[in-house]
C-alpha cells in the first residue's frame, strides 16, 4: 500500500544537489557516459549510491567533493529498466530534449543538428556531476572515479565540460547569479525570498503534495519517489556582442549600466532595480538577506522600475499580473558558468566557448521548464507584449522588441540580436538514493 505523504521531505533520500545550493567559490564538471552493458550499468548505480551526498547530510562521504547523477530516459532504458516503469515517467522525459527543439526555441544554429555531438543523441545515458572547491580536489576525485569505471567493461565516458563558480557568483555577461530560490515545504532550508509562501515540496521532488494538490508517483513508486528531473542546458553566451550592444544603445558608460540592469531586471552586482531603480547599490547587491526581498504589484505594477520584459521578472514574475498563475512555474537553479571569461573591456570576439551551463531541478519538466522556456522567455503575451522575447537570453535575433516602460515617453529597442545559444542539452532524471540502489538490484 501506498502511503498517504506528509509533508515533511525525506532528506536522507534525496541526493543533495536537489536542494543544497553549492558552495562557493567551486568548480564542476559534468560527466556525460553510455552503458554498452546493462549489467555493468547497475554496477554503476550501486557505486552511485555509496558517493552520493543525501540532501540530510551536508558532509560528502567523498570530504569535499560532491556527486550527483542523473539518467536519460535512453539510460534508464540501457539499465534495463521494464517498460511499465518507463511509461509512468512524464512524456516531456520520454521524449528527451532534442525531440522538443521547437518549443524550446533551439532553432536555427540552436537546432540540435548543430549540438556539440553527442549530445542529444540516444547514446547519452547517464550524467555525472562533479563539484569541489578546486581544479586539484576536483581531478583527484575524477582520478580515482576514472580508475573505477576503466576497469567495468561496458562503460563509456563520452563527453566532459568543466565549470567553474567565481566568488563572485558572476556569469559570463557579468551579472551575480544564483541569487533567487524558493523556499520548499518541509525542506528545513530557507528561500532567498522572504515575501515567497513556501512551494509544495512536490512542485520539486516527486512523492508529495504539489501546488495543484496531485501527488506524482511512478512505477513502481520507490523508483521515483525522492527524485525529481533535471535540466543541463550548454549555453554559449555571446559576450562582446552583448557588451557591443550596450555600448551602441547608450550614450555613456553610465546609461550603458542602467541598460543593462534593465534588460536582467538587476544591476551587475545583483541589486535588484526593484529596491534601487535609480543607481547601483553593490552592498545591497551581495547581501542574501536583502536582495531577494521584493515583490512587484503594489509598487511597480507598470514596470517603471523593473521592466516587465527583463529576464527576471520574466522568469518569476512573483505577485506582478500576468496571464496565468506564477507558482505553478517555479524552479530551482543550478547555473555555472564555463570557458574563460572574456577580459573587462574587450568589445570583440576572440573565439572562445564560455557560458552557462544552465541546470533545473523540479517535478515537472512541461509545466516548469519548458513553459518558463516557451512562454515567458520566448514570448511576451503572458505581459501583453505580444511576440517579444527575453531580450538577455530569449531566441532572438528577429523582429522582437524589448519596452522599458518610462515617463513621459517609453524607449522601444527593436530588433534585438541573439545573445545566447543552445550548444545541446538531456532532459534527466535524478533519482532517490533508495531508487539508484533499486537500480542497481534489477534483473531482466
Ligand atoms: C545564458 C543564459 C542565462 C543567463 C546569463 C541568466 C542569468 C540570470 C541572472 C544573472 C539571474 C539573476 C540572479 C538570480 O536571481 O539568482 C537570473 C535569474 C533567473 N533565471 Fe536566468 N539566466 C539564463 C538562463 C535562464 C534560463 C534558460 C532559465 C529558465 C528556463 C532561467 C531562469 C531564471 C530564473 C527562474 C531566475 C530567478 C528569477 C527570480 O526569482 O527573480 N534563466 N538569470
Amino acid at each position: 500500500m501506498i502511503e498517504e505523504p506528509d509533508n515533511q521531505l525525506e532528506l536522507d533520500d534525496i541526493q543533495s544537489g536537489v536542494l543544497r545550493p553549492r558552495p562557493t567559490p567551486y568548480v564542476a564538471t559534468y560527466i556525460a557516459l553510455r552503458i554498452d552493458d546493462a549489467a555493468a550499468g547497475r554496477e554503476l548505480m550501486r557505486r552511485a549510491s555509496a558517493v552520493v551526498t543525501s540532501a540530510a547530510n551536508p558532509r560528502s562521504p567523498l570530504s569535499d567533493t560532491w556527486v550527483s547523477v542523473a539518467l536519460t530516459y535512453q539510460g534508464f532504458k540501457a539499465l534495463g529498466v521494464p517498460q511499465e516503469s518507463l511509461d509512468s515517467f512524464s512524456w516531456e522525459f520520454r521524449q528527451g530534449m532534442a525531440a522538443r527543439a521547437k518549443e524550446l526555441g533551439d532553432i536555427g544554429e540552436s537546432s540540435p543538428e548543430h549540438w556539440e555531438q553527442p549530445l542529444g543523441t540516444p547514446d547519452v545515458h547517464v550524467v555525472f556531476v562533479i563539484v569541489s572547491p578546486d581544479g586539484a580536489r576536483l581531478e583527484a576525485a575524477l582520478e580515482s572515479a576514472r580508475t573505477t569505471y576503466r576497469k567495468m567493461k561496458g562503460i563509456e565516458a563520452i563527453w566532459r565540460q568543466d565549470c567553474h563558480a567565481l566568488p563572485d557568483e558572476k556569469e559570463p555577461f557579468g551579472f551575480r547569479d544564483g541569487m533567487s530560490h524558493p523556499a520548499i515545504e518541509g525542506s528545513g532550508l530557507p528561500g532567498s525570498n522572504p515575501q515567497e509562501q513556501p512551494l509544495k515540496a512536490g512542485e520539486f521532488v516527486l512523492g508529495y503534495r504539489d501546488e495543484m494538490n496531485g501527488v506524482q508517483r511512478t512505477q513502481p513508486d520507490v523508483l521515483g519517489r525522492n527524485g525529481t528531473y533535471v535540466v543541463f542546458r550548454k549555453l554559449h553566451q555571446r559576450v562582446a556582442d552583448f557588451r557591443r550592444y550596450l555600448k551602441d544603445n547608450s550614450t555613456d558608460a553610465e546609461a550603458e549600466e542602467l541598460l543593462a540592469a534593465k534588460m536582467m531586471g538587476r544591476w551587475r552586482s545583483g541589486a535588484p532595480l526593484a529596491l534601487c531603480p535609480f543607481h547601483d547599490n553593490p552592498e545591497l547587491g551581495a547581501d542574501p538577506q536583502l536582495n531577494n526581498d521584493f515583490l512587484f504589484q503594489e509598487d511597480d505594477p507598470a514596470g517603471l522600475k523593473t521592466p516587465s520584459g527583463s529576464h527576471i521578472r520574466r522568469t518569476n514574475p512573483r505577485d506582478a499580473n500576468i496571464a496565468g498563475m506564477a507558482r505553478i512555474h517555479r524552479m530551482i537553479r543550478r547555473g555555472t558558468a564555463y570557458g574563460p571569461p572574456l577580459p573587462e573591456g574587450v568589445l570583440d570576439d576572440d573565439g572562445a566557448d564560455r557560458g552557462l551551463m544552465f541546470a533545473f531541478v523540479g517535478a515537472s519538466i512541461g509545466r516548469q521548464f519548458e513553459f518558463v522556456q516557451s512562454q515567458w522567455i520566448n514570448d511576451g503575451v503572458f505581459i501583453g507584449a505580444g511576440s517579444d522575447t527575453d531580450p538577455v537570453m530569449g531566441a532572438n535575433g528577429g523582429p522582437n522588441n524589448f519596452t522599458l516602460p518610462r515617463k513621459p515617453v517609453r524607449r522601444r529597442l527593436q530588433g534585438i540580436p541573439r545573445f545566447v545559444s543552445t550548444r545541446g542539452g538531456e532532459y534527466c532524471f535524478m533519482p532517490g538514493l533508495r531508487a539508484l540502489r533499486w537500480l542497481a538490484d534489477l534483473r531482466t
